[in-house]
């Protein structure tokens, strides 16, 4: 026999062969869609440092989710940005029935039923006037369980709008026990939890501060995580599964695919990832300069994410993504 003995590249010479033995593929009903509705536009406003994502009307949401149903999308992910007058220290907006997130909800509901799944981001951090995930104690920290007690009130004031899935994204402790003992206490038993399990302190979530007009000053790092952990990771993976989480999720994607993963292999509930702001952000910065073929990467990334583990992916791209991917398989 003649050298080389084995040919790889003989997997590789048709596209039909290619597609043969491709072993990670992407269905659209593994994309999630973020959307962002803001409290009382009447027509949407683009977002500069998102490109192509806007913040919402009440109207043009439920636009947008009919589109993403159309495409395929298998969730969408509901951010609520009130009035910067509706903003106190406590973020009772989130509670507030009336609130703009829980109104936004009942109108998904409305407009796409069981279609898809449709998701609460359950954080105060959109609500409150200093712009944390949580309430402050007097020296200024971040007080986990006066937090945790708000999390409880928020989540069965998702719950009764009608998610399906709610998202505690705040990093406090116990944060998954509360709200799944809160959601039972309130008959919501079988409203499901998507633990942002792993999410990290990093400077990726930068367009998504101007997306939702965040107030922040300082920084996460008291809650969220340091990119350099990842034992941490699992830690906390394993404590919201015991505390009751339904998914886990980690965040952000591309940069910590070594975490998703390590998740992965550690637990038997599903594994999310969201590819955030600053991910999306680059690619298309990037693409306009005419630097990056912004199709490829966009499938790239995704498909690297699914490679990595996580069977559900949270992206701006979603309903795009899902379009390409069907006329794809
Ligand atoms: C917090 C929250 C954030 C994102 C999703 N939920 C911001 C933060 O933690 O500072 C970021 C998502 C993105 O960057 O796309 N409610």
């Amino acid at each position: 026999m003649s050298f080389p003995d084995v040919r790889p590249r003989r997997l590789r010479r048709t596209a039909a062969m290619r597609r043969l033995v491709e072993e990670t593929r992407v269905a659209p009903a593994e994309l999630v869609l973020p959307l962002f509705l803001k409290e009382g536009l009447t027509e949407p406003r683009a977002i500069s440092s998102l490109p192509g994502v806007v913040q919402h009307s009440r109207e043009s949401l439920r636009k947008a989710a009919h589109q993403a149903v159309s495409a395929g999308v298998g969730g969408l992910m509901l951010f609520g940005v009130p009035d910067h007058a509706a903003k106190d220290e406590t973020g009772s907006g989130g509670i507030d029935p009336d609130g703009i997130l829980n109104v936004g909800l009942r109108d998904l509901i409305s407009e796409v039923g069981d279609s898809t799944v449709v998701m609460g981001d359950l954080c105060l951090d959109e609500f409150t006037s200093h712009g944390h995930c949580g309430v402050l104690a007097a020296d200024g920290t971040v007080d986990n369980d006066a937090t945790l007690e708000l999390y409880g009130q928020m989540a069965v004031a998702q719950a009764e709008a009608g998610a399906h899935v709610v998202g505690p994204s705040g990093m406090m402790d116990g944060q998954i026990g509360v709200v799944r003992r809160a959601l039972d206490n309130a008959g919501h038993q079988d409203t499901t939890v998507l633990a942002y399990a792993a999410k990290y302190a990093g400077a990726f979530y930068g367009p998504f501060r101007e997306a939702v007009e965040s107030t922040l000053q300082g920084d996460r790092r008291t809650y969220q995580q340091s990119p350099g952990n990842v034992r941490e990771a699992l830690r906390e993976v394993e404590l919201d599964v015991a505390e009751g989480a339904d998914i886990v999720m980690v965040k952000p994607a591309l940069p910590y695919l070594d975490v998703i993963a390590a998740v992965r292999d550690r637990v038997d509930v599903p594994v999310a990832a969201y590819q955030v702001s600053g991910e999306y952000a680059m690619v298309e910065a990037a693409a306009a300069n005419g630097w990056l073929d912004r199709q490829g990467v966009m499938l790239e990334t995704l498909t690297s994410i699914r490679r990595a583990g996580a069977q559900i992916i949270l992206t701006y791209w979603a309903t795009e993504a899902a379009q390409l991917l069907r006329d794809r398989y």
